[in-house]
C-alpha cells in the first residue's frame, strides 16, 4: 500500500519536476578589470580572438594572470584526490529547455540541466549545476604534451540557497573537460548534431551527457585550480580534465573545424588558448565515480512537489 503510494507520487513528482522551470541563484564571478583603454573585449576583429592570444591581458588584466588555464597536464607529478565526484547527469529530454547560445567564437549549449557535488579549493563540497557546454578544436589542455583534435568543456557554477552560501565557495565554477581524437570507426553523436543540422534551429530535444561517460572504460581525471579560457579569464575554476579521449568522426570534426573557418579569428581553425604557466600549482589525480550513482534531485522543489512530499511524510507517520 505504502509502496504503491510511493511509486505513484514519484511519478507524480518527477513528472512535475520536467515541467517546472527552476529558478537558481548563482554565485556571481569575479568581475572582470579591464586594462587601460579597455571599456570592453569584444570577441571580434577589434578585439580578443585566437590570433592574438598571447595579448589576452592588453583587454583584460587577469587573463595575465598566475593561476590561468589551460596547462600541460604531466600526470607523472600529480598526488590522489581525496574525494571523488560522482557523475549522474539527468537526461534531457524534450521538456527540458536547452537552446543554443549565440557564441562567435564556439559551439555552445545553454541550460538548467543537472546537479553535481565537487570538492572545492577550500576542500569542502559544493553542488554545482550543470549551466552549458561548448567545444574547442584542438584541445586546450594538453596530457603529458599531447594534444587531442576536440575538448568539450561541461561548465558548472555554484549555487547560493538554505545551505550553502557563496562567499565560502572559493571556486564558483566547475569544468568538465574530456578529450576526443578523430577515428574512422566512431559513430556520430547525436548531441552535436543539432549545431550542424539545418534542418534544426538550436534546440536539442533529447540527449545524455552520462552517454560520453559511459563510453569512457577508464574515468581518470586530473584535478586543479584554473581559470576560464576565454575572455574574462576569471580565476575561479576546479578544473577535471579527464584522461581517456573518446573517438569522434571525420564528419563530425570537420564541422566543428569548418565552423572557425574565419582565419581573421580562428588561425588555422583553431580555438583553443595556447597552455599557460603552471606556476607550482598542484595536480590532484582521481577516478569519478560513473556508475550506480543516484541522480542528485534538485533542491529546490516545486510547490507540488512540497505538497506531495507532506502527503507521502504523513502517510509514513501514520
Ligand atoms: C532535413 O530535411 C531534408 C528535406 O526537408 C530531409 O530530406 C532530411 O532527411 C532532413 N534531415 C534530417 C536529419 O532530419
Ligand atoms: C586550490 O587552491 C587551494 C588554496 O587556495 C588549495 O587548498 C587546494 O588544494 C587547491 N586545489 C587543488 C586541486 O590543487
Ligand atoms: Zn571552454
Amino acid at each position: 500500500m505504502i509502496f504503491g503510494l510511493f511509486a505513484l507520487l514519484s511519478t507524480l513528482i518527477s513528472a512535475e519536476s520536467t515541467t517546472n522551470e527552476v529558478t537558481r541563484d548563482y554565485c556571481s564571478l569575479p568581475d572582470a578589470i579591464y586594462a587601460d583603454g579597455v571599456s570592453a573585449a569584444d570577441f571580434g576583429a577589434t578585439g580578443w580572438s585566437y590570433t592574438n592570444a598571447a595579448n589576452w591581458a592588453d583587454f583584460v588584466v587577469t587573463c595575465g594572470g598566475s593561476f590561468q588555464s589551460p596547462i600541460d597536464i604531466i600526470t607523472t607529478s600529480s598526488a590522489q584526490e581525496a574525494i571523488q565526484p560522482q557523475i549522474n547527469y539527468k537526461s534531457k529530454d524534450a521538456s527540458t529547455g536547452y537552446e543554443e547560445a549565440n557564441k562567435p567564437y564556439t559551439k555552445e549549449y545553454e541550460g538548467e540541466y543537472s546537479e553535481i557535488e565537487v570538492t572545492d579549493a577550500s576542500g569542502s563540497v559544493i553542488r554545482y549545476y550543470a549551466k552549458q557546454f561548448h567545444i574547442h578544436t584542438p584541445s586546450e589542455h594538453t596530457i603529458d604534451g599531447k594534444y587531442y583534435d576536440l575538448e568539450i568543456h561541461f561548465v558548472h557554477q555554484a549555487i547560493q540557497d538554505d545551505e550553502q552560501d557563496c562567499n565560502k565557495v572559493k571556486n564558483k565554477l566547475t569544468v568538465f573537460g574530456i578529450m576526443f581524437q578523430e577515428s574512422s570507426s566512431a559513430t556520430d553523436y547525436e548531441a552535436f548534431k543539432p549545431w550542424f543540422d539545418s534542418n534544426v534551429t538550436g534546440e536539442i530535444d533529447s540527449f545524455d551527457l552520462n552517454d560520453f561517460f559511459s563510453k569512457m572504460s577508464d574515468a581518470t581525471y586530473y584535478h586543479y585550480n584554473g581559470s576560464l579560457t576565454t575572455l574574462p579569464c576569471s580565476q575561479t575554476v576546479n578544473w577535471v580534465v579527464f584522461q581517456q579521449p573518446l573517438p569522434i568522426s571525420s564528419t563530425q570534426l570537420k564541422q566543428f573545424q569548418d565552423f572557425l573557418s574565419d582565419s581573421t579569428l580562428f588561425p588555422i581553425k583553431h580555438n583553443n588558448r595556447p597552455i599557460q604557466n603552471l606556476n607550482g600549482r598542484k595536480i590532484l589525480k582521481g577516478t569519478a565515480i560513473t556508475s550506480g550513482v543516484t541522480e542528485i534531485p534538485d533542491v529546490q522543489g516545486s510547490f507540488a512537489q512540497i505538497i506531495a512530499m507532506a502527503i507521502l511524510i504523513t502517510l509514513l507517520i501514520q
